[in-house]
């Protein structure tokens, strides 16, 4: 079968990492054999929206819609204001498209060193699944700013919880939990501190926890969590928070496996009803762009989990495939910088189509 995918390369090395995921996705398929990739490439971007003034024309989302899942680079760029750029097209198709949960794995792949080497006993056992709520929160974008350029300027930026956006992610993230050998859920919020929304928060989890009785869970504090993810890995299995605070310690996450470089996620609509988005958690890397050194890890682990969503458990398999290639190449040491190496995006995206043609 043929899968249509509309790819959004953005800027910066989005652009060189989305075109480093077609070429292994293509290779992925041509050694399968079972199905192909239709690809529909999209030139909005920071450099686009200063010549034309739009990130995505109006009818964007309408096209969007038509395709079996979205690849997205990354967005944001020196020139634009970054919340111009996360506004004019990133947020607006996760909310638009139902992608009400951002899923991001992390463990150490063979071959990486974790910087927890030096304070865990067992870094190794670091094997999280971070789910993020991706709807609502503190990006609800609600709020306002007045008297902004003078001594009396005042901003609010609202956070808005509702118990339809609490559940559903509560539930996904006890389904994924429950999939997992360990069966185990960590549910983070600040509910000390931010007493109406993250409230809701704990006693929502509370009424869908009695609805999984094999699941064991606990309850953190945003900030109490950030030490036990850095001294105690291997406790932590499945881990559900907000939009905010999952974004933080998908960070911290990140670089604790090795590199932010490496890092994949998933904007899934889980009715299915719309196409999901799949992306590397950076971002656009000014500082690297052009040079053809950032790392496709990210970006090939997040079309690992692309192929896993569009095949609906057929696809298993393959995905699985992908992973283990790119674990291949990484315990053979073909590395980029981030990651202690000194391969390109070029020869580590050459390596992994090499391991895909023998795993
Ligand atoms: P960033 O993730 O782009 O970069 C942070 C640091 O990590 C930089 O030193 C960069 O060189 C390094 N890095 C990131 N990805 C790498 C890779 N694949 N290989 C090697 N090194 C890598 O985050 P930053 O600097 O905060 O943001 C840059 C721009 O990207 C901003 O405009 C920001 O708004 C945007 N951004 C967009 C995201 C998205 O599209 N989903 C996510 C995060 C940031
Ligand atoms: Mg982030």
């Amino acid at each position: 079968r043929v899968y249509k995918i509309a790819t959004i390369p953005g800027d910066g090395i989005g652009v060189d990492i989305t075109e480093a995921a077609i070429q292994v996705l293509d290779k992925l398929a041509a050694v399968d054999g079972t199905f192909t990739f239709q690809w529909n490439e999209f030139d909005w971007s920071s450099k686009n929206f200063k010549e034309r003034g739009w990130y995505m024309p109006p009818d964007g989302m309408e096209q969007l819609k038509k395709f079996n899942a979205i690849y997205f680079g990354a967005v944001g760029w020196p020139d634009v204001a970054d919340h111009i750029s996360l506004w004019g097209l990133i947020l607006p198709i996760r909310n638009s498209m139902n992608q009400y949960v951002n899923v991001r794995p992390t463990r150490i792949l063979r071959g990486i060193t974790s910087p927890l080497s030096q304070c865990a006993k067992q870094p190794r056992d670091l094997d999280w699944v971070i789910v993020r709520e991706n709807s609502e929160g503190e990006y609800a974008g609600q709020g306002g700013t007045t008297h902004g350029h003078t001594p009396h300027a005042v901003a609010t930026e609202v956070s808005i919880f509702t118990r339809v956006g609490i559940e559903r992610i509560m539930r996904f993230a006890f389904d994924t939990a429950k999939l997992r050998p360990r069966k185990k859920l960590t549910m983070v919020t600040k509910s000390n501190a931010q007493r109406h929304g993250m409230v809701l928060w704990d006693t929502i989890f509370h009424d869908v926890a009695k609805e999984y009785p094999d699941i064991t869970w606990d309850k953190m504090l945003v900030d109490a969590m950030t030490v036990r993810m850095v001294n105690q890995p291997q406790t932590l299995d499945t881990i559900v928070a907000t939009n905010l605070h999952a974004d933080i310690l998908s960070d911290l996450a990140a670089a604790l496996s090795g590199s932010i470089g490496i890092a994949p996620s998933s904007n899934l609509d889980p009715t299915r009803g719309c196409p999901s988005m799949f992306e590397p958690i950076h971002g656009s890397a000014p500082d690297i762009a052009g040079k053809g050194i950032a790392n496709p890890v990210g970006a090939f682990w997040s079309a690992a989990e692309m192929v896993r969503w569009l095949g609906n458990g057929e696809l298993d398999h393959v995905a699985d495939g992908l992973m283990e290639a790119i674990e291949k190449v990484t315990e053979a040491g073909v590395k980029t910088r981030d990651l202690a190496g000194s391969s390109n995006t070029k020869e580590v995206t050459e390596a992994v189509c090499k391991e895909i043609e023998v795993v």
